[in-house]
């Protein structure tokens, strides 16, 4: 925290109380150190630290420009960090492929849906689950005994899914059949087959309808009872408001601020470079 030294001042990285901290003294679930991204001679992500705890949402904001969409795909993998480290579950991926870390329980979307259009919702639900059992495409296509079970499985969890996010009666309209809300939670329930530890979100409101929008942070905090824990990049602020068990904010690729909600925007630092 770099703003005013209030009372209001939300715990640091390392503390293990207050908003962020976990109830039963878990280690956190993931782990940013000092993490630095760099496209060419821009710094966009200077030396970033945070914890995430299991069941905990943790809110990215800022300025356009900031770095929050360049952190998170350090921590998802897709670009590579030039200097810190990322520990998920306490195991360093800070060089393993996206792939990788997906398979030790870190999955994300991205800041634009990227579902397949060719697919109906329950094929790619499908398709997203068939990547966390990690069958091979000779294992599709022998269709083994083992590859009908999995299958079936895979269905079963893909049916359990729909239903919770009110979404069975969508299972087989295509892509461009549904709404933009409708796509991002098909994204995060895309994200829920691979049984994440850890949930990246970069702006899932984009698109979503203001009425729906009350349902999609209720459904966003069942995910996270669940134990898993969430990271959200967003720029609505109502939305990281109701959401959000601590708020890091960043400008010029720093962290300038982090704490409660009501901590971060009743700091002057975050005023000036943010909310002003
Ligand atoms: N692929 C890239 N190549 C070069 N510079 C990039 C690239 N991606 C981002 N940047 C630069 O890095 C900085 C951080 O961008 P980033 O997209 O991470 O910000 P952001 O906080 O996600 O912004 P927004 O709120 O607009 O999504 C910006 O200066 C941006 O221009
Ligand atoms: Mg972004």
């Amino acid at each position: 925290m770099t703003g005013s030294p209030t009372s209001e001042a939300a715990p640091r990285a390392g503390d293990h109380g207050g908003a962020r901290g976990p109830a039963n003294g878990d280690a956190p679930v993931l782990q940013v150190r000092d993490v630095v991204v760099r496209y060419g001679g821009v710094v966009a992500v200077s030396r970033v630290s945070f914890d995430l705890f299991r069941g905990k949402i943790l809110g990215l904001i800022g300025p356009n420009g900031a770095g929050k969409s360049s952190l998170l795909a350090a921590i998802g993998g897709q670009q590579r960090a030039k200097g810190g480290s990322i520990l998920l579950q306490g195991r360093d991926v800070t060089r393993s492929a996206p792939y990788t870390r997906a398979q030790h329980g870190l999955v994300r979307t991205f800041q634009t849906t990227s579902e397949f259009e060719g697919m109906t919702v329950f094929e790619n639900l499908l398709v997203a689950g068939r990547g966390a059992v990690g069958a091979s495409l000779w294992r599709v296509v022998a269709r083994s005994r083992t590859n009908r079970a999995e299958e079936r499985r895979a269905a079963a969890k893909a049916w359990g899914v729909l239903e919770r996010f009110e979404m069975a009666d969508l299972a087989d309209a295509y892509g461009h059949e549904l709404s933009g809300g409708q796509r991002r939670l098909v994204e995060i329930m895309r994200c829920l087959m691979r049984d994440p530890a850890v949930l990246l979100l970069d702006e899932p409101m984009v698109g979503v309808a203001p009425h729906l929008v009350a349902k999609f942070i209720n459904d966003l905090r069942a995910v996270a009872a669940e134990g898993i824990g969430l990271v959200i990049v967003e720029h609505a602020l109502e939305v990281i408001e109701q959401l959000c068990d601590v708020v890091v904010v960043m400008a010029l690729g720093e962290v300038i601020a982090e704490g409660t909600y009501a901590a971060v925007v009743g700091d002057e630092g975050v005023r000036r470079a943010y909310l002003a």
